[in-house]
């Protein structure tokens, strides 16, 4: 056998022992920086580098922290489950791609003589290290620490050369196979540190809070004799001292309080900041100072659509303070630690941390679970290893409340060994390893993906029992936590709500994770320079798992996507409801504080407009605890109006200003009490109060006047007083001066990436099979009445006996209007449920501005969408359209009571309902979107597209995860759509 450097199952010999990373005021030497670089395509070219006098005047230059890959050096690739090269571990392929890194560096003036170490924070997969032609070891586990003793080959004048072999391919491969791109190189920050003798070695801090007393108990123990000081606190103590202080104001994700500490040696000080808390399960429930948390979580890679995972300061500042802006309060590293500094973000800003040790195995799932590195003893000293790195590293952070063995590995003894040696080393944290359902060697129940049935299953105890009712009674003692689900793939998640009802029902239930926080989308070019963000396959990946690495919460340039809107509405920690009585309920969802950071703020909008506004009164509310407060006294209104209530913060915070929305209602007024919260809920499905207005001051359509002696036969066309009708198509092909084509009655929707579901239950291909993405529309007969006409279409599929048999009543109103009653029968077979009904009109392109009375701003399908709330709205017909990368149905407005699509020389057309109605405007067609595979496939046709539905299918999570929840399936029904239209 030639197994080479990279593929043993050993861990790194040589690299020193782990310990946390510590901000020390020892003297170091960040080397980041533009280092001479050199790829090859094979890992066994000759090593004549590593020697100071090589000449690498040819080499080219990459900076450090980066991947290659990103840099023009061989190509990302993405895979999910798949591992993109043959399982015969620890062998990997000759073809390995690999970079040679050499830097020069000098020590500054003043640095001390004597030990030093060189520090790796991450090297992508595996890396051979030399320094000054000795060769120091080698260092492997992507996302984790290596240290070196450099101090004898370190020299204290003239240069000192580093010399790196990185390869792509490693042993360590096997056990990093997340859903996510293969990207390689030195992708976190190298720092020469002085080590000063009697210096700090390593530290190790634990803060707890005694919830009962107040009181904190501090013990800060170091490898060396040294003091502990917090000066906030009077502590100046030797270090491994026990303290219990009497009064200490506890660290939590929504009061971050941190102390500033020092542990000093003569020769070296260690600055810490120190968070009190005690994180515990009781009575099955995970407790975080004595009370019970909910984790409102995601889970977040490391990600930038320039930089991959060698992410910046920046960066990371920007995930934490997006996660506090939309009502996140925790986080699952997925599927690795993160940089040490997201970390101290953490801390110092508040985040709940599953801190996820750096392991996934998911492949071998794909030969049956054969030789899988979880269970092959070969493997126990890299797993047990790669656990220890993650805790040594990590433990002083009061953000971080459980470990995680890692991901998706199957199960196995190596596991339990992990969970062995860090149950002993850190009883302090529970631990979670979510693919193991026997939770033999956790603390806490964790699944992914489940649905809502199944959740609540186990929050009543009510879960199907394992077979060894030993582990069953012992899981059924665990807490829950769903520790992936919603897949935010494209258009939704949709049923956030239901998920979040649920873990605010029951104690067991105690939240989740989001998957996931950010699109892996690369930033990449068209031949014409425009830009978009790459996916899977757009690299020529022989493997690869498409758009599926795009599925997060933000898209890849970190704008916040719709589902993100929709999360932070449902995981609003303050909860403003109508109270039945004629008031308001404020319920204070927060486990440890009030609402006294937060201002109340109401708006009365009459018709869209708004008409009044004013502060309430709340006064503080205990965590937990609900009051009731009375409505303001509210001006008569004329039309349909609402009040919004807003939280808002009442001062600036380190992530938000003051002012910035943290919770918010709006409830209709315009009808008697009791008030009911203006949920969101399938278009059409509700009639609008009787209090809406007549639309343009006229007539509704419901109680038309008709002007019989504007209908005319003409030709081939029938005049319907301001519109003109293709008796041969019976289509509309003028409205006023506008040329229009429509109805045409619309069932496709470019399918979602939960329609397609590659991982759920997907619709589809049965949705195709149907052929409802080619049916054919015929003609059945247009016949004039006395004040408008009536068409007949029959809308069929090819080689089936089911359509839709479609009636157009047309009427001629007063104030040059034209009403239109869509109705649509199911005939015969038809798969359930539809992507959608409506009906689409062409209008010419240049009315490319949208106003509405309705659901808005955002997006809204019956399942998503609870962040928006009904408002008078104007967008471009461009800004309508929400880009996911992938292209797919969206930017559907609901709940629209009226419309206007206007523009160029001025005028337009206006649409009312009779109840409301979903629209959608685009640029493009329904049928385009679906051919396009990349936002810049996508090239407006000079029409504009008016599409106004009766109904659209839920969207679900079943990109991975449960599908449409039955009450938001759109079932083959008949179906009425009454609107009026209007030439302006
Ligand atoms: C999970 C996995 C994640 C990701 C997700 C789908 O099974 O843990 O890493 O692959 O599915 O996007």
């Amino acid at each position: 056998m030639n197994e080479a450097w990279y593929e043993s199952f050993a861990p790194p010999p040589t690299a020193r022992p782990p310990r946390a990373w510590l901000d020390s005021d020892a003297p170091r030497l960040p080397l980041d920086g533009h280092w001479r670089f050199r790829y090859a395509e094979r890992a066994d070219g000759p090593l004549d580098f590593t020697r100071p006098a090589f000449d690498d005047a040819g080499w080219d230059r990459l900076p450090v922290p980066a991947h290659w890959q990103l840099h023009g050096y061989g190509a990302p690739a993405y895979t999910n489950i798949a591992y993109p090269f043959p399982l015969d571990a620890p062998r990997v392929p000759d073809e390995n791609p690999t970079g040679d890194y050499r830097h020069t560096f000098r020590l500054p003036e003043g640095w001390p003589g004597g030990p030093a170490l060189l520090r790796f924070a991450g090297a992508d997969s595996a890396a051979l290290v030399w320094l000054n032609g000795v060769e120091l070891g080698r260092a492997g586990g992507s996302r984790l620490t290596t240290e070196f003793d450099v101090t004898d080959a370190l020299r204290p004048d003239g240069d000192n050369l580093i010399a790196v072999r990185v390869v792509q391919w490693s042993a360590g491969s096997y056990v990093e196979d997340q859903d996510m791109w293969w990207l390689s190189g030195i992708f976190r920050g190298v720092d020469l540190l002085a080590r000063p003798e009697g210096g700090i070695g390593d530290v190790e801090v634990s803060a707890g809070y005694d919830h009962l007393t107040g009181a904190g108990t501090l013990a800060v123990a170091a490898d060396v004799p040294a003091r502990v000081r917090v000066p906030e606190l009077g502590v100046d103590a030797a270090a491994g001292e026990t303290l219990r202080l009497p009064a200490v104001e506890p660290w939590s994700a929504e009061s971050p309080r941190l102390y500033d500490a020092t542990v000093s040696t003569g020769a070296e000080t260690v600055t810490l900041r120190i968070g009190f808390r005690t994180v515990r399960i009781d009575g099955g429930v995970l407790t975080v100072n004595g009370r019970p948390v909910l984790f409102r979580g995601v889970n977040r890679h490391e990600f930038h659509p320039d930089r991959g995972r060698a992410v910046t300061e920046e960066d990371m500042l920007d995930d934490v303070r997006l996660m506090k802006q939309h009502n996140i309060n925790a986080v699952r590293t997925s599927h690795y630690p993160p940089h040490p500094r997201f970390l101290e973000l953490c801390d110092e800003y508040g985040l709940y941390v599953v801190d996820e040790c750096d392991l996934e195995t998911h492949g071998f799932w794909q030969v049956g679970w054969r030789g899988n590195p979880a269970d092959d003893p070969r493997w126990e000293a890299a797993l047990v290893d790669r656990m220890r790195r993650t805790v040594e590293r990590d433990k002083n952070h009061p953000s971080v409340v459980l470990w995680s063995l890692g991901n998706e590995s199957g199960s196995g003894r190596n596991l339990a060994a992990m969970a062995r040696w860090a149950r002993h080393r850190d009883p302090s944290r529970p631990l979670l390893y979510e693919r193991d359902w026997t939770c033999r060697d956790v603390d806490v129940y964790s699944r992914m993906y489940l649905p809502v049935a199944e959740v609540e299953a186990i929050g009543r105890g009510e879960e199907a029992p394992l077979p060894d009712p030993a582990l069953d009674a012992r899981r059924r003692g665990m807490p829950f936590i769903h520790v992936e689900y919603a897949h935010a793939m494209g258009n939704g998640p949709g049923g956030l709500a239901e998920y979040q009802r649920l873990y605010e029902t029951y104690p067991r239930l105690q939240g989740g994770f989001v998957w996931e926080w950010i699109d892996h989308g690369l930033r990449a070019r068209t031949p014409d320079g425009r830009e978009y963000f790459a996916y899977g396959g757009d690299f020529g990946e022989v493997l690869h798992d498409g758009n599926f690495v795009a599925d997060g919460l933000l898209f890849p340039d970190r704008t916040p996507s719709p589902g993100l809107l929709d999360l932070k509405k449902v995981f609003e920690p303050v909860r403003i409801a109508p109270s039945g009585d004629g008031g308001l309920t404020i319920h204070n969802g927060h486990i440890h504080s009030g609402v006294s950071k937060l201002d109340f703020r109401w708006v009365l909008e009459d018709g869209g407009e708004a008409v009044a506004r004013g502060a309430l009164e709340v006064g503080d509310v205990p965590p937990g605890e609900s009051v009731r407060v009375d409505l303001p006294a509210l001006p008569a209104t004329a039309g349909e109006a609402h009040l919004t209530v807003r939280a808002v913060l009442a001062a600036d915070e380190p992530w938000a200003k003051a002012g910035h929305e943290v919770a918010a209602t709006q409830l209709p007024v315009s009808t008697t009490p009791p008030l009911a919260a203006a949920a969101p809920r399938p278009a059409g499905a509700v009639p609008l109060p009787a209090t809406v207005p007549p639309a343009g001051g006229a007539t509704r359509a419901g109680v038309p006047t008709a002007t019989s002696a504007a209908v005319r036969r003409d030709g081939g066309r029938v005049r319907l007083g301001p519109g003109l009708l293709d008796e041969r198509t019976g289509r509309l092909v003028r409205l006023g001066d506008w040329a229009v084509d429509g109805p045409r009655l619309q069932v496709w929707r470019a399918p979602t990436d939960n329609d397609r579901a590659p991982h759920g239950e997907a619709l589809e291909p049965l949705w195709r099979a149907a052929g409802l993405d080619r049916l054919t529309h015929r003609l059945d007969g247009v016949s004039v009445t006395g004040d408008g006409a009536v068409v007949r279409v029959r809308v069929a599929p090819a080689s089936s006996d089911g359509g839709l048999l479609t009636t157009y009543t047309w009427r001629i109103l007063a104030g040059d209007r034209l009403g239109l009653v869509v109705e649509i029968d199911p005939d015969g077979r038809l798969p359930g449920p539809l992507p959608m009904l409506g009906v689409r009109f062409a209008l010419p392109g240049e009315l490319d501005q949208v106003e509405w009375f309705g659901r808005g701003p955002g997006e809204a399908y019956p399942d998503t969408g609870l962040a928006t709330r009904v408002g008078r709205w104007f967008r471009t017909v461009a800004d309508l359209q929400t880009p996911y990368l992938f292209p797919q149905e969206n930017g559907r407005r609901a709940d629209v009571r009226w419309a206007t699509v206007t523009g160029g020389r001025g005028g337009g057309v206006r649409v009312d309902g009779r109840t409301p109605f979903g629209l959608t405007v685009r640029p493009w067609t329904a049928e385009a979107l679906d051919r396009a595979a990349h936002p810049t496939d996508l090239a407006p046709d000079g029409r504009t597209w008016l599409t106004l539905d009766a109904g659209h299918n839920g969207i679900g999570s079943a990109s991975c995860g449960p599908g449409v929840l039955p009450p938001y399936l759109l079932a083959p029904a008949p179906t009425h759509l009454e609107l009026t239209l209007q030439a302006l």
